[in-house]
C-alpha cells in the first residue's frame, strides 16, 4: 500500500509552489497559511509572503504590521502573530536555523501534532504522521475501522497505525500522497474508488463500505474538564451533597465547581450557600477518567465557621454512596490528614 501510494504521488501529485522547495522555513510558512485556508487560496499569499520575507531572519526583522499586511484577508491573524513571534525565537534559541527534531518543531507557537508531523516529514524527512480529518477518512476505510473517529482514543489507535506504516518508507511523499488522496480520491463523499491508487488494499471498498465510513459522531468527544473540588470542614464533618441530576444522579459527592482557582470558588459557593469559605490548603490533583470525559480534580481543603446542612461525619459517610471519582478525593484527603498529624 505504501509503495503505490507513494509512486502515486510522486507520479500525479498536485504542483503547489511550496511543493518546489525543501527550505523548512518555506514549507513552515506554507503549512501555518494552509492550516484553516484551502490550498486554491493560500497559492497567491504564499508567494507574496515568500517574496516579501524570503528568510527566517527577514521575517523577525519586519514589523509586525507588515506581517500582519501581508496576511490580510486570510483570517485567523493569530496565526501571523505567532510566526513572526517564533521567527524571532528562531533567531534567539536556533540561530535562524529551523527546529530539526519533531518535539522542537511541536513546542513552537501555532505548531500542533499535526503541523509538526508535515513539517519534519516533509522538510526534514522523519517517519512522522501528520494525522488530520483527511487521513483519518483514508485510514478508517482502508483498515474497516468502525469506530467514532471524533474519539481521541479512535485518533490514537489511527496515529500508531500510520506510525507503524511509514517505517523504512519516504514519509514526505507519504504524508503528501495521503494529503492529495484525501482531496481529490478519497473524499467525504463520493469517493472515487475507481481511480484510487489504494483501491486493492482498501477493507471498505471490498465490504462496500466506503459510503458509510468513517463514523464521525461529533458530539461525544472525549471531554477534559478541570474542577476546583472542595474538601469543607467543620469540626469533624465535611460537606457531602447529592448529584440530583447527570452523570452520577443520587450519588453522593464534594462540592466542585468548573473554575481554575479555589479563591472564585469561595465565591461561588458564598453565591450558592450564603456562607463564606475559609481556605486552609491545596491537597492535590487527582484524575478520574469516564467514558466521554476526563475529570481533573483540584482539590482544595475549606473551613466554614458554623455547620451547614450537608455535613456528615466519616462514620455517616461511610454509609453514603459516593462516586467513585468523590472517593478517590476522599481517600487523598485522609492520607493528607493522617501525614499532616
Ligand atoms: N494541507 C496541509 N498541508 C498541505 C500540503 N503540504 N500540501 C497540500 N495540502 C496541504
Amino acid at each position: 500500500m505504501q509503495k503505490k501510494l507513494i509512486s502515486w504521488y510522486q507520479e500525479t501529485h498536485r504542483d503547489f509552489p511550496w511543493r518546489q522547495t525543501q527550505d523548512p522555513y518555506k514549507i513552515w510558512i506554507s503549512e501555518i497559511m494552509l492550516q484553516q485556508t484551502t490550498t486554491e487560496a493560500v497559492i497567491p499569499y504564499y508567494e507574496r509572503f515568500i517574496k516579501k520575507f524570503p528568510t527566517i531572519q527577514q521575517l523577525a526583522e519586519a514589523s509586525l504590521e507588515d506581517v500582519y499586511k501581508m496576511w490580510e484577508g486570510l483570517g485567523y491573524y493569530r496565526r501571523a502573530k505567532h510566526l513572526h513571534e517564533t521567527a524571532q525565537i528562531i533567531m534567539d534559541k536556533y540561530h535562524g536555523d529551523f527546529p530539526q527534531h519533531y518535539q522542537d518543531i511541536l513546542s513552537l507557537k501555532g505548531i500542533g501534532p499535526y503541523t509538526a508531523g508535515a513539517i519534519s516529514s516533509i522538510a526534514f524527512h522523519q517517519e512522522t504522521p501528520a494525522i488530520d480529518g483527511n487521513v483519518l477518512r483514508i485510514i478508517s476505510r482502508q483498515y474497516l475501522i468502525k469506530d467514532n473517529i471524533a474519539l481521541n482514543k479512535t485518533q490514537k489507535k489511527i496515529t500508531e497505525i500510520v506510525q507503524d506504516l511509514l517505517i523504512g518508507y519516504d514519509a514526505s511523499s507519504f504524508n503528501q500522497g495521503l494529503m492529495d488522496l484525501g482531496a481529490t480520491i478519497c473524499r467525504p463523499l463520493q469517493p472515487r474508488c475507481e481511480k484510487c491508487p489504494i483501491q486493492e488494499s482498501c477493507q471498505a471498498y471490498f465490504h462496500h463500505q466506503e459510503k458509510v465510513l468513517p463514523i464521525h459522531i461529533k458530539n461525544i468527544k472525549h471531554k477534559e474538564c478541570h474542577y476546583i473540588t472542595g474538601i469543607i470542614t467543620y469540626q469533624n464533618q465535611l460537606m457531602l451533597i447529592k448529584n440530583k441530576q447527570g452523570l452520577l444522579e443520587n450519588l453522593y459527592g464534594f462540592v466542585q465547581y468548573e473554575l481554575e482557582s479555589p479563591y472564585s470558588f469561595i465565591e461561588e459557593f458564598m453565591n450558592e450557600y450564603h456562607q463564606s469559605l475559609s481556605i486552609i490548603s491545596y491537597i492535590q490533583n487527582i484524575k478520574h477518567v469516564f467514558t466521554h470525559r476526563t475529570w481533573h480534580m483540584h482539590i482544595y481543603h475549606f473551613t466554614v465557621d458554623k455547620p451547614l446542612n450537608h455535613m456528615y461525619t466519616l462514620d455517616e459517610i461511610e454509609k453514603l454512596p459516593l462516586s467513585t471519582a468523590h472517593l478517590k478525593v476522599l481517600k487523598a484527603y485522609l492520607k493528607e490528614k493522617a501525614l499532616s498529624h
